[in-house]
C-alpha cells in the first residue's frame, strides 16, 4: 500500500503515520524527521535547512528530491510508503508521478487530513516528542507531564524550533501559498480521501483503515 498522508502542519499526519506504518508494515517517510537527523548531524545540507526551517520556509525542491529518490528506494523493502511532509508543492508532486513511474510501483492513495487553524496552533504550542523514544505527545493529554507514556523516560521531552506562535503562523501561511494546491494537482489522479483530524486519535486512524478498505 501506497499513501500520501496530508495535509495543514501540525493537523496530525506524523501521528498517524506513525500509527498505520507499524500496524501496515508501510515505511513511514518523514521528510521533516529526515532533515531534521540531518540538522543533527551538522551536515551542510543540515545547515542549510536549518535557517529556512526555524523560520517556518520551505527547503528547496531541488534539495528534496534527492532525498525522496533515496527513502523511496530503501522503502522498496517494506509493503509499501506513507509520505509524511511530501509533495508540499506542485513540483514536488510531480517529481512524485516521476518516481512512482520510474520504480513500477502503484499510484498512492491520497488522505487529506483536515482540520482548522486555531486548533492546530493549540496543538502545536502543546506538542512534545520524547528524545529517547520518537513519541510525539500533546501536553494537555498526559497526567504526568515529565514521564513518556510509551517507554517511561522522565524529562526527555523536546520542543521543536518552529513550535513557537509565530512561526507556527507563518507555516500555515506557506501552507496555503505553497502546499495547498498540490490537492488541486493531485485529486483528479490519485484516489482521494478527506479525513476529519479534528476527532480524536484512534477515531482519526479508525477513519483512515475504514476509507482504505
Ligand atoms: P514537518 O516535520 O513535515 O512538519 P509539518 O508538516 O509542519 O507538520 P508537523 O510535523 O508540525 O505536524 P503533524 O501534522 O505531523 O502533526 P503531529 O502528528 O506532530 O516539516 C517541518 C519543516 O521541514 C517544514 O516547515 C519545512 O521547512 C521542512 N520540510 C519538510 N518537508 C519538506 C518538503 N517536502 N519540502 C520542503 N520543505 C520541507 O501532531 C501535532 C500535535 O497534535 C502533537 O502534539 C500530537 O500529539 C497532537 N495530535 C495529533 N493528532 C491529534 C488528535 N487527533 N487529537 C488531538 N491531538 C492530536
Amino acid at each position: 500500500m501506497y499513501l500520501i498522508l496530508f495535509g495543514a502542519p501540525g493537523v496530525g499526519k506524523g501521528t498517524q503515520a506513525k500509527i498505520l506504518s507499524s500496524t501496515l508494515d508501510l515505511k513511514h517517510i518523514s521528510t521533516g524527521d529526515i532533515l531534521r537527523t540531518e540538522i543533527a548531524s551538522g551536515s551542510d545540507f543540515g545547515i542549510k535547512a536549518k535557517a529556512l526551517m526555524d523560520k517556518g520556509e520551505l527547503v528547496p525542491d531541488e534539495l528534496i528530491a534527492d532525498v525522496i529518490r533515496l527513502a523511496i528506494n530503501d522503502a522498496l523493502n517494506y509493503n509499501g510508503f506513507i509520505l509524511d511532509g511530501f509533495p508540499r508543492t506542485v513540483d514536488q508532486a510531480k517529481l512524485l508521478e516521476k518516481i512512482v513511474k520510474e520504480l513500477k510501483i502503484p499510484a498512492p492513495a491520497l488522505v487529506i487530513l483536515k482540520g482548522e487553524d486555531d486548533i492546530i496552533v493549540r496543538r502545536l504550542s502543546k506538542r512534545r516528542q520524547c528524545a529517547n523514544c520518537g513519541m510525539i505527545v500533546n501536553l494537555s493529554d498526559l497526567a504526568h507531564k515529565e514521564i513518556c507514556p510509551t517507554c517511561k523516560a522522565v524529562d526527555k521531552f523536546i520542543v521543536r524550533k518552529d513550535d513557537k506562535e509565530e512561526v507556527i503562523i507563518n507555516r500555515l501561511k506557506v501552507y496555503r501559498a505553497e502546499t495547498r494546491p498540490v490537492v488541486a494537482y493531485l485529486e483528479d489522479k490519485l484516489k482521494t480521501f478527506r479525513i476529519d483530524a479534528l476527532q480524536p486519535v484512534a477515531v482519526v486512524t479508525q477513519n483512515i483503515m475504514q476509507a482504505l478498505k
